[in-house]
Protein backbone atom coordinates (compact mmCIF):
# COMPACT_ATOMS: atom_id res chain seq x y z
CA UNK A 1 0.00 0.00 0.00
CA UNK A 2 1.19 3.13 -0.95
CA UNK A 3 1.29 6.02 1.37
CA UNK A 4 -0.69 7.91 -0.12
CA UNK A 5 -3.47 4.81 0.04
CA UNK A 6 -3.22 5.21 3.54
CA UNK A 7 -3.65 8.76 4.12
CA UNK A 8 -7.50 9.40 4.92
CA UNK A 9 -8.51 12.37 2.53
CA UNK A 10 -12.20 12.73 3.95
CA UNK A 11 -11.28 12.33 7.96
CA UNK A 12 -13.86 13.57 10.96
CA UNK A 13 -11.95 16.05 12.58
CA UNK A 14 -13.81 16.89 15.99
CA UNK A 15 -14.29 20.87 14.30
CA UNK A 16 -16.29 19.10 11.23
CA UNK A 17 -18.01 16.79 13.88
CA UNK A 18 -19.26 19.79 15.83
CA UNK A 19 -19.95 21.74 12.99
CA UNK A 20 -22.23 19.49 11.53
CA UNK A 21 -23.82 18.35 14.83
CA UNK A 22 -24.63 22.26 15.26
CA UNK A 23 -26.00 22.13 11.79
CA UNK A 24 -28.35 19.42 12.50
CA UNK A 25 -29.46 20.98 15.81
CA UNK A 26 -32.82 22.77 15.57
CA UNK A 27 -32.56 26.67 15.69
CA UNK A 28 -28.61 26.58 16.18
CA UNK A 29 -27.24 29.64 16.02
CA UNK A 30 -23.83 28.09 15.69
CA UNK A 31 -23.24 29.92 19.17
CA UNK A 32 -22.47 25.84 20.42
CA UNK A 33 -20.02 25.48 17.87
CA UNK A 34 -18.15 28.78 18.43
CA UNK A 35 -17.92 27.97 22.47
CA UNK A 36 -16.67 24.11 21.67
CA UNK A 37 -14.37 25.13 19.03
CA UNK A 38 -12.60 27.88 21.71
CA UNK A 39 -12.42 25.11 24.14
CA UNK A 40 -10.49 22.70 21.73
CA UNK A 41 -8.44 25.35 20.77
CA UNK A 42 -7.31 25.83 24.73
CA UNK A 43 -7.14 22.27 25.46
CA UNK A 44 -4.53 21.98 22.25
CA UNK A 45 -2.60 24.62 23.74
CA UNK A 46 -2.37 23.39 26.90
CA UNK A 47 -1.84 19.95 25.84
CA UNK A 48 1.31 21.64 24.22
CA UNK A 49 2.40 23.07 27.55
CA UNK A 50 1.79 19.97 29.26
CA UNK A 51 4.25 17.90 26.63
CA UNK A 52 6.56 20.07 26.84
CA UNK A 53 6.30 20.87 31.09
CA UNK A 54 9.77 19.11 31.79
CA UNK A 55 11.97 20.91 29.15
CA UNK A 56 10.60 24.41 29.99
CA UNK A 57 10.49 23.67 33.37
CA UNK A 58 7.36 24.61 33.73
CA UNK A 59 6.64 23.05 36.91
CA UNK A 60 6.99 24.18 40.07
CA UNK A 61 6.02 26.80 42.48
CA UNK A 62 3.79 29.76 40.19
CA UNK A 63 5.98 32.84 39.23
CA UNK A 64 9.32 30.48 39.06
CA UNK A 65 11.83 31.37 36.47
CA UNK A 66 12.57 28.69 33.47
CA UNK A 67 15.99 27.90 31.91
CA UNK A 68 15.89 30.84 29.87
CA UNK A 69 15.63 32.75 32.85
CA UNK A 70 11.59 34.63 31.69
CA UNK A 71 9.41 34.09 34.49
CA UNK A 72 7.03 31.03 33.69
CA UNK A 73 3.51 30.29 34.70
CA UNK A 74 2.42 27.34 36.78
CA UNK A 75 0.78 24.71 34.29
CA UNK A 76 -2.58 24.93 36.37
CA UNK A 77 -2.64 28.86 35.70
CA UNK A 78 -1.57 28.89 32.53
CA UNK A 79 -4.31 26.20 31.52
CA UNK A 80 -6.66 28.47 33.28
CA UNK A 81 -5.93 31.24 31.76
CA UNK A 82 -5.99 29.93 28.38
CA UNK A 83 -9.56 28.63 28.95
CA UNK A 84 -10.60 31.70 30.46
CA UNK A 85 -9.32 34.07 27.65
CA UNK A 86 -10.48 31.09 24.83
CA UNK A 87 -14.06 30.95 26.10
CA UNK A 88 -14.58 34.88 26.55
CA UNK A 89 -13.10 35.66 23.17
CA UNK A 90 -16.02 33.16 21.51
CA UNK A 91 -18.47 35.63 21.99
CA UNK A 92 -20.54 32.42 23.38
CA UNK A 93 -20.20 32.79 27.56
CA UNK A 94 -21.59 35.10 29.70
CA UNK A 95 -19.96 33.78 33.21
CA UNK A 96 -17.39 30.50 34.12
CA UNK A 97 -16.84 28.89 37.12
CA UNK A 98 -13.45 27.36 37.31
CA UNK A 99 -11.71 25.04 39.91
CA UNK A 100 -9.12 28.00 40.11
CA UNK A 101 -11.04 31.22 40.41
CA UNK A 102 -12.97 31.39 44.08
CA UNK A 103 -15.45 33.80 42.44
CA UNK A 104 -17.62 33.70 39.35
CA UNK A 105 -16.12 34.46 36.30
CA UNK A 106 -18.11 36.87 34.37
CA UNK A 107 -17.42 37.82 30.87
CA UNK A 108 -17.08 41.39 30.09
CA UNK A 109 -20.11 42.73 28.80
CA UNK A 110 -19.50 42.92 25.14
CA UNK A 111 -18.04 39.49 24.69
CA UNK A 112 -20.69 37.73 25.94
CA UNK A 113 -23.42 35.00 24.77
CA UNK A 114 -26.36 32.62 25.89
CA UNK A 115 -23.63 29.88 27.35
CA UNK A 116 -22.06 29.01 30.79
CA UNK A 117 -19.16 27.07 31.67
CA UNK A 118 -18.01 25.03 34.17
CA UNK A 119 -14.20 23.73 34.05
CA UNK A 120 -11.69 22.30 35.65
CA UNK A 121 -8.64 23.74 33.50
CA UNK A 122 -6.15 20.95 34.70
CA UNK A 123 -7.22 18.48 36.46
CA UNK A 124 -5.11 15.86 38.86
CA UNK A 125 -2.22 18.56 39.42
CA UNK A 126 -0.21 16.44 42.21
CA UNK A 127 0.61 14.40 39.14
CA UNK A 128 2.15 16.88 37.08
CA UNK A 129 5.09 16.85 38.24
CA UNK A 130 5.59 13.33 38.39
CA UNK A 131 4.69 13.23 34.63
CA UNK A 132 1.78 10.86 35.02
CA UNK A 133 -1.64 11.89 32.92
CA UNK A 134 -3.53 14.76 33.83
CA UNK A 135 -6.57 16.56 32.21
CA UNK A 136 -9.35 19.00 31.82
CA UNK A 137 -12.70 18.68 32.40
CA UNK A 138 -15.71 20.63 31.08
CA UNK A 139 -19.64 21.13 31.22
CA UNK A 140 -21.85 23.65 29.32
CA UNK A 141 -25.33 25.31 29.98
CA UNK A 142 -27.53 27.62 28.45
CA UNK A 143 -27.85 30.71 31.07
CA UNK A 144 -31.04 30.77 32.63
CA UNK A 145 -32.03 34.36 32.28
CA UNK A 146 -30.99 37.81 30.78
CA UNK A 147 -29.11 40.68 32.38
CA UNK A 148 -26.13 40.95 34.88
CA UNK A 149 -24.85 36.98 35.22
CA UNK A 150 -25.14 35.79 39.02
CA UNK A 151 -23.97 32.72 40.58
CA UNK A 152 -27.74 31.23 39.91
CA UNK A 153 -26.60 30.89 36.23
CA UNK A 154 -24.00 28.31 37.14
CA UNK A 155 -26.14 26.80 40.20
CA UNK A 156 -27.85 24.90 37.46
CA UNK A 157 -28.60 20.63 38.13
CA UNK A 158 -26.33 18.59 35.90
CA UNK A 159 -29.70 17.42 34.30
CA UNK A 160 -29.26 20.50 32.35
CA UNK A 161 -25.84 20.03 30.80
CA UNK A 162 -25.42 21.03 27.15
CA UNK A 163 -22.33 19.57 26.15
CA UNK A 164 -19.43 18.01 28.23
CA UNK A 165 -15.84 16.94 27.75
CA UNK A 166 -12.79 15.97 29.03
CA UNK A 167 -9.23 15.97 27.72
CA UNK A 168 -6.79 13.46 28.69
CA UNK A 169 -3.12 14.42 28.52
CA UNK A 170 -1.64 10.99 28.51
CA UNK A 171 0.24 8.58 26.33
CA UNK A 172 -1.62 10.78 23.54
CA UNK A 173 -3.57 13.53 24.04
CA UNK A 174 -7.84 12.57 23.74
CA UNK A 175 -10.49 13.94 24.44
CA UNK A 176 -14.31 12.61 25.00
CA UNK A 177 -17.35 14.62 23.96
CA UNK A 178 -21.00 14.33 24.74
CA UNK A 179 -23.83 16.70 23.37
CA UNK A 180 -26.19 14.01 24.83
CA UNK A 181 -26.40 11.79 22.04
CA UNK A 182 -23.48 9.15 23.19
CA UNK A 183 -19.96 9.91 23.32
CA UNK A 184 -17.59 10.16 20.66
CA UNK A 185 -13.60 10.15 21.35
CA UNK A 186 -11.10 12.15 19.38
CA UNK A 187 -7.48 11.39 19.42
CA UNK A 188 -5.33 14.76 18.72
CA UNK A 189 -3.09 14.06 15.52
CA UNK A 190 -0.04 16.67 16.43
CA UNK A 191 0.63 16.21 12.76
CA UNK A 192 -2.00 18.49 11.62
CA UNK A 193 -3.08 19.82 15.37
CA UNK A 194 -6.69 18.12 14.65
CA UNK A 195 -8.72 16.33 16.82
CA UNK A 196 -9.73 13.33 14.70
CA UNK A 197 -12.45 11.05 15.48
CA UNK A 198 -11.47 7.40 16.90
CA UNK A 199 -14.34 5.93 18.28
CA UNK A 200 -18.04 6.59 18.13
CA UNK A 201 -20.77 6.05 20.40
CA UNK A 202 -18.85 4.74 22.67
CA UNK A 203 -20.24 2.33 25.44
CA UNK A 204 -18.88 1.34 29.03
CA UNK A 205 -19.51 -2.56 29.80
CA UNK A 206 -21.76 -3.81 32.06
CA UNK A 207 -19.88 -5.00 34.26
CA UNK A 208 -15.68 -4.49 34.79
CA UNK A 209 -12.88 -6.57 36.90
CA UNK A 210 -11.50 -3.36 38.20
CA UNK A 211 -12.06 -1.16 41.10
CA UNK A 212 -10.33 2.67 41.54
CA UNK A 213 -10.39 4.80 44.55
CA UNK A 214 -7.70 5.61 47.40
CA UNK A 215 -8.00 3.10 49.95
CA UNK A 216 -5.48 4.43 52.02
CA UNK A 217 -8.09 6.02 53.63
CA UNK A 218 -9.95 3.01 54.31
CA UNK A 219 -9.38 3.80 57.87
CA UNK A 220 -11.94 6.26 57.58
CA UNK A 221 -14.44 5.00 55.38
CA UNK A 222 -18.43 4.19 55.98
CA UNK A 223 -18.06 0.52 56.97
CA UNK A 224 -20.41 -0.13 54.10
CA UNK A 225 -17.65 0.90 51.67
CA UNK A 226 -15.38 -1.57 53.51
CA UNK A 227 -17.66 -4.25 53.11
CA UNK A 228 -17.84 -3.39 49.56
CA UNK A 229 -13.85 -4.00 49.23
CA UNK A 230 -14.04 -6.75 50.69
CA UNK A 231 -16.38 -8.60 48.87
CA UNK A 232 -14.32 -7.36 45.42
CA UNK A 233 -10.68 -8.89 46.72
CA UNK A 234 -12.34 -11.91 48.75
CA UNK A 235 -15.54 -13.01 46.95
CA UNK A 236 -17.58 -16.19 48.45
CA UNK A 237 -19.20 -16.96 45.18
CA UNK A 238 -16.03 -18.44 43.54
CA UNK A 239 -15.62 -15.35 40.97
CA UNK A 240 -11.89 -13.88 40.77
CA UNK A 241 -11.54 -10.59 42.68
CA UNK A 242 -11.07 -7.54 40.76
CA UNK A 243 -8.24 -5.59 40.03
CA UNK A 244 -6.76 -2.71 41.70
CA UNK A 245 -5.70 0.55 39.71
CA UNK A 246 -5.78 4.00 41.08
CA UNK A 247 -3.60 6.82 39.51
CA UNK A 248 -5.04 9.63 41.33
CA UNK A 249 -5.88 11.67 38.48
CA UNK A 250 -9.50 11.22 38.39
CA UNK A 251 -9.92 11.92 33.65
CA UNK A 252 -7.04 8.70 33.70
CA UNK A 253 -9.22 6.85 35.91
CA UNK A 254 -12.05 7.45 34.52
CA UNK A 255 -11.29 7.14 31.28
CA UNK A 256 -9.46 3.23 32.08
CA UNK A 257 -12.99 2.73 33.22
CA UNK A 258 -15.34 3.78 30.37
CA UNK A 259 -12.45 2.03 28.08
CA UNK A 260 -12.57 -1.60 30.59
CA UNK A 261 -15.69 -1.07 33.01
CA UNK A 262 -15.28 -1.17 36.41
CA UNK A 263 -16.02 1.30 39.00
CA UNK A 264 -14.06 4.51 40.28
CA UNK A 265 -15.37 6.08 43.95
CA UNK A 266 -13.98 8.69 45.62
CA UNK A 267 -16.47 8.25 48.47
CA UNK A 268 -17.06 10.58 51.77
CA UNK A 269 -14.81 9.50 54.28
CA UNK A 270 -14.21 10.80 58.17
CA UNK A 271 -11.72 13.19 57.70
CA UNK A 272 -13.71 14.60 54.27
CA UNK A 273 -17.69 14.01 55.01
CA UNK A 274 -18.59 15.32 51.26
CA UNK A 275 -15.57 13.58 49.65
CA UNK A 276 -13.16 15.39 47.49
CA UNK A 277 -14.71 16.04 43.98
CA UNK A 278 -16.23 19.33 42.92
CA UNK A 279 -19.54 18.98 41.66
CA UNK A 280 -19.86 21.45 39.42
CA UNK A 281 -16.64 20.81 37.39
CA UNK A 282 -15.81 17.20 38.31
CA UNK A 283 -18.85 15.47 39.11
CA UNK A 284 -21.15 16.63 36.41
CA UNK A 285 -19.37 16.91 33.50
CA UNK A 286 -18.03 13.03 33.78
CA UNK A 287 -21.44 11.88 35.78
CA UNK A 288 -22.90 13.46 32.12
CA UNK A 289 -20.52 11.37 30.05
CA UNK A 290 -20.76 7.82 31.75
CA UNK A 291 -24.60 7.97 31.74
CA UNK A 292 -24.32 9.22 27.97
CA UNK A 293 -21.82 5.65 28.21
CA UNK A 294 -24.49 3.63 29.52
CA UNK A 295 -22.73 3.85 32.90
CA UNK A 296 -23.70 5.21 36.21
CA UNK A 297 -22.98 7.65 38.72
CA UNK A 298 -23.97 8.13 42.32
CA UNK A 299 -23.16 10.17 45.44
CA UNK A 300 -24.77 7.14 46.56
CA UNK A 301 -27.72 8.27 47.89
CA UNK A 302 -28.37 10.23 44.66
CA UNK A 303 -27.89 10.17 41.26
CA UNK A 304 -25.34 12.77 40.57
CA UNK A 305 -26.82 15.22 37.80
CA UNK A 306 -29.94 15.23 40.00
CA UNK A 307 -27.81 16.86 42.84
CA UNK A 308 -29.37 20.61 42.78
CA UNK A 309 -26.01 22.76 43.49
CA UNK A 310 -25.52 25.05 46.41
CA UNK A 311 -22.41 26.72 45.90
CA UNK A 312 -19.81 27.03 43.35
CA UNK A 313 -17.22 24.84 44.69
CA UNK A 314 -19.33 22.01 47.02
CA UNK A 315 -17.66 19.05 47.23
CA UNK A 316 -20.15 15.12 46.90
CA UNK A 317 -19.24 11.94 47.44
CA UNK A 318 -18.65 10.20 43.89
CA UNK A 319 -18.77 6.91 42.61
CA UNK A 320 -19.17 5.95 39.01
CA UNK A 321 -18.62 2.93 36.55
CA UNK A 322 -20.03 0.26 35.06
CA UNK A 323 -24.02 -0.13 35.39
CA UNK A 324 -23.83 -3.72 37.19
CA UNK A 325 -20.66 -2.26 39.88
CA UNK A 326 -22.22 0.58 40.40
CA UNK A 327 -25.42 -1.07 41.65
CA UNK A 328 -23.67 -4.01 43.30
CA UNK A 329 -22.20 -0.88 45.34
CA UNK A 330 -25.79 0.72 46.03
CA UNK A 331 -27.19 -2.70 47.42
CA UNK A 332 -23.88 -2.41 50.37
CA UNK A 333 -25.09 1.19 50.90
CA UNK A 334 -28.48 -0.14 51.45
CA UNK A 335 -27.47 -2.78 53.15
CA UNK A 336 -25.69 -0.73 55.76
CA UNK A 337 -28.28 2.32 55.97
P1 LIG B 1 -7.21 18.44 42.06
O1 LIG B 1 -8.39 19.11 41.44
O2 LIG B 1 -6.55 19.26 43.13
O3 LIG B 1 -6.24 17.95 41.03
O4 LIG B 1 -7.79 17.17 42.85
C1 LIG B 1 -8.61 16.27 42.17
C2 LIG B 1 -7.92 14.96 42.06
C3 LIG B 1 -8.62 13.97 41.16
O5 LIG B 1 -8.11 14.01 39.86
C4 LIG B 1 -8.31 12.65 41.83
O6 LIG B 1 -9.34 11.71 41.58
C5 LIG B 1 -8.24 13.01 43.27
O7 LIG B 1 -7.91 14.37 43.34
C6 LIG B 1 -7.18 12.27 44.04
O8 LIG B 1 -7.24 12.59 45.39
P2 LIG B 1 -6.46 11.75 46.50
O9 LIG B 1 -5.03 12.15 46.40
O10 LIG B 1 -7.08 12.15 47.81
O11 LIG B 1 -6.66 10.29 46.22
MG1 LIG C 1 -9.58 19.20 39.99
Amino acid sequence: MSDQSAFDTDVWTLTRFVMETGRQAKGATGELTQLINAMLTAIKAISSAVRKAGLAHLQGLAGSVNVTGDDVKKLDVLSNDLVINMLQASYSTCCMVSEENKDLIITPKDKRGKYVVCFDPLDGSSNIDCLASIGTIFAIYKRLSEGEPTEKEALQQGNNIVCAGYALYGSATLVALSTGDGVNFFMLDPAIGEFILTERNVKIKPKGKIYSLNEGYAKYFHPSINEYLKHKKYPEDGSAPYGARYVGSMVSDIHRTIAYGGIFMYPANEKSPKGKLRLLYECNPIAFIIEQAGGLATTGTQRILDVQPESLHQRVPFVVGSPDDVNEYLSFVKKFS
